[in-house]
């Protein structure tokens, strides 16, 4: 964004960009919408793109790029081995984070992959500041255990503490003396996905370095997200705010061993990397490279997407690129916040996250309320949003339903592809619902698949209150 002062007192954040391809997007009437929702089972992953309004899934894959990317893929060098994007991708992360071996990976899942094999023997932990999905699955599939040790305001909806991704230092200082040996790496995820795309402050990096470097762990960082972590680093932490997001990004990077990321998010692409400094590490994982991803110069990725990558680096760091999204979440946050709306403060990175434990306080959490408020969004806004909560934990090994740590539903906002009236579109619906919450009866099982049950599982309103609720809003509303 680029900052000026305003006329009329405190500053104007304006986008320093402006939109020359848009694509039109439809609303179906509600019906069409109780339709596709009741055909979907529910299941806001299984509804078709062509039936959601404001496509608010993730921020995955789905940003809007620049010309300057869009340009680089047609010029990009198609080659095997050796071909030019790579090596600009290579001075792009030399530039950006200071780190000189590089390896191209089909997306972040692949980095976690490659960094469990080559990092975690049996037995071993991982200590982080909070999970991902992937990032879980591979350290458990490698035979080690992941433990969150995340700030206590973390799991606090309420708290408008600013660094909520930050990792609790004592504790992590306490199971490093603990478990000599037995740790594999320190992870920080920036921004903290599953905790609602909250940040982590550089000195809680900067202090999570110094009692690695003293326990002799490595300490990797998840920077998928680093563009957003560095924007609230440079908004909310003192000492930055005159610091450039290159310098931010910058001293983030240097304190990590190995840094890796989805390229499908910051750097607005379809890919992933893993980067560092250390050469005995960058030998093990460039083995694993051709076995599992492709050459090393391109790691399974298009040569189109690798070029747009080297430029995305670059335009993540790009005061002029970024944050327009932050605004509109942090615009939707406040305006829900005062209508007394249960919503995840203070305003993070990612999208706007609800509660819905508080949203739908008379629901049982075994009718899932944060699956049941995704799909009664939909219903109500055609807004597909993303379920963060007990359906995307698998139940324990005997049966025994896992109750996620928060209930929560994620109205993500890809990086400059939504605007304020689609904000207030969003606000405006989010009040409607509050306003008809007990109507929501809740979610049951048609199809619970084993594992990764939130992907492929079909569920069924308790009561069909989806037709009720379809019926109060053409009342009230119309049908759109
Ligand atoms: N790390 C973080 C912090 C992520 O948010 C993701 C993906 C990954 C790793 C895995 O990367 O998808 O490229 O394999 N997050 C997506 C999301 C899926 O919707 O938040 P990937």
């Amino acid at each position: 964004m680029i900052v000026v002062k305003s006329s009329r007192g405190g500053t104007l954040k304006v986008e320093g960009f402006r939109v020359r391809v848009v694509e039109r997007i439809s609303l179906p009437s509600v019906w069409a919408r109780l339709k596709a929702i009741k055909g979907a089972g529910w299941n806001t992953f299984l509804l078709r793109s062509d039936d959601v309004f404001l496509d608010m899934l993730t921020d995955s894959g789905v940003n809007a790029m620049t010309d300057r990317q869009l340009a680089s893929m047609i010029t990009a060098q198609d080659a095997y081995a050796g071909g030019r994007s790579y090596y600009e991708l290579v001075e792009a992360v030399r530039d950006v984070f200071g780190m000189d071996y590089v390896l191209p990976v089909h997306q972040g899942r692949a980095a976690e992959h490659l960094l469990a094999k080559v990092l975690i023997k049996p037995g071993m932990a991982v200590i982080t500041n909070y999970h991902f999905t992937t990032s879980k699955a591979h350290v458990e599939l490698a035979g080690g255990e992941m433990i969150e040790i995340p700030v206590p305001e973390a799991l606090n909806t309420i708290s408008d503490y600013p660094f909520k991704g930050n990792i609790d230092v004592g504790k992590l200082e306490e199971l490093l003396s603990k478990m000599k040996g037995r740790v594999a790496y320190v992870r920080v995820e920036a921004v903290a996905n599953l905790l609602g795309g909250q940040p982590v402050s550089m000195k809680n990096i900067r202090l999570v370095k110094e009692l690695c470097d003293k326990y002799a762990v490595p300490l990797v960082l998840d920077a998928s997200m680093v563009d957003w972590n560095a924007y609230f680093i440079k908004e909310r932490e003192p000492g930055y705010a005159s610091k450039s997001l290159a310098e931010i990004v910058r001293e983030m990077a240097g304190y990590a061993d190995i840094l890796y990321m989805s390229a499908r998010k910051a750097p607005a692409v379809r890919g992933g990397l893993i980067a560092t400094n250390n050469r005995e590490f960058y030998e093990k994982l460039v083995v694993l490279l051709p076995v599992y991803e492709g050459f090393p110069s391109y790691g399974g990725m298009s040569v189109k997407e690798l070029a747009a990558m080297a430029i995305g680096l670059r335009e993540m760091v790009d005061e002029s690129l970024v944050g327009s999204e932050l605004e509109l979440i942090r615009y939707v946050v406040e305006e829900l916040d005062r209508n007394k709306i249960p919503v995840v403060k203070p305003p993070g990175g990612l999208g706007v996250h609800l509660d819905a434990l508080r949203f739908l306080e008379h629901l049982p959490r075994s009718s899932y309320p944060a699956a049941s408020l995704a799909g009664a969004l939909y219903l109500v806004s055609g807004v597909r949003a993303m379920e963060r909560g007990t359906m995307s934990m698998d139940r324990a090994k005997d049966g025994r339903e896992v109750y996620a740590d928060l209930e929560l539903i994620r109205i993500a906002f890809p990086r400059r592809t939504y605007t304020k009236s689609h904000a207030e579109y969003l606000v405006d619906r989010i009040l409607w619902l509050y306003e008809n919450r007990d109507v929501i009866k809740g979610l049951k099982w048609v199809y619970e698949p084993p594992v990764l049950r939130f992907f492929l599982g079909r569920l069924e309103d308790v009561d069909r209150w989806g037709d009720e609720l379809a019926q109060i809003h053409v009342k009230q509303l119309g049908e759109y």
